[in-house]
């Protein structure tokens, strides 16, 4: 029976864009382009499996082995540094992860600057480099609103076209690092399935040449 490769797609717009440039590399799965609930799809032929995660969750099953490959975006490898290899920059859903307060904010070093964030490990290093002592409060999401509301004074979060910020009175005040999705791999899955992971590799790295974006 031929070697199943497991695959973490994360479930949205970007994980249609990701299934394309999988199908494209040779391994489609008609199942997954027909409208439906399900959360997994297999081509048995193509030895392929399919599954639909949430974007933030894709690092912990390639990470645990239930998936050999999938797509993840580079906040969440910086947050959570699973133990993975990041394989390709695929340079889509790109964003940044930035520094925003509120117009005319002025950073008071005398006393802690209070941080509201989801990425309370991307925010803390970040910090920690600059010398600067924080108080960090960590959120769900609606980060926007804690500045607003006196809850922090600077908020550590995503921007992508800058609207959420901006219909909130909100302005980045510093870059921490460009974003955007990486195919990444299980250590050990590579070892052992790296001839299709390869296959795969090779040929998104030639679609990304060949398509002007
Ligand atoms: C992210 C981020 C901002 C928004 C930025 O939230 O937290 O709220 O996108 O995008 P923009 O610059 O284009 O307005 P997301 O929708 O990913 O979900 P979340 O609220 O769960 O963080």
């Amino acid at each position: 029976m031929k070697q199943m490769l497991n695959i973490a797609l994360p479930k949205g717009r970007l994980g249609e864009k990701v299934y394309a440039m999988f199908k494209k590399a040779g391994f489609p799965c008609p199942s997954i382009e027909e409208p439906s609930r399900k959360l997994i799809f297999e081509n048995e032929a193509c030895g392929v499996r399919y599954f639909w995660v949430k974007p933030s969750d894709v690092a912990i099953y390639v990470e645990r082995g239930a998936a050999d490959i999938g797509v993840a975006g580079k906040d969440i490898l910086l947050e959570y540094e699973p133990d993975i290899y990041e394989l390709l920059d695929l340079d889509l859903g790109k964003c940044r992860m930035a520094v925003a307060a509120k117009a005319g904010f002025r950073d008071d070093t005398r006393r802690k600057l209070k941080v509201a964030t989801k990425f309370t490990n991307i925010a803390s290093q970040y910090y920690r480099d600059q010398g600067r002592d924080i108080d960090i409060i960590h959120l769900n999401g609606s980060i926007e609103i804690a500045p607003i509301l006196g809850l922090s004074d600077v908020i550590v979060d995503i921007v992508e076209t800058g609207t959420t910020l901006k219909e909130n009175d909100l302005q980045v005040y510093d870059t921490i690092v460009p974003i955007s999705a990486r195919l990444i791999a299980n250590k050990a899955s590579y070892k052992f399935k790296g001839h299709q992971i390869d296959q795969i590799l090779a040929s998104m790295r030639q679609q990304m040449a060949t398509t002007t974006r």
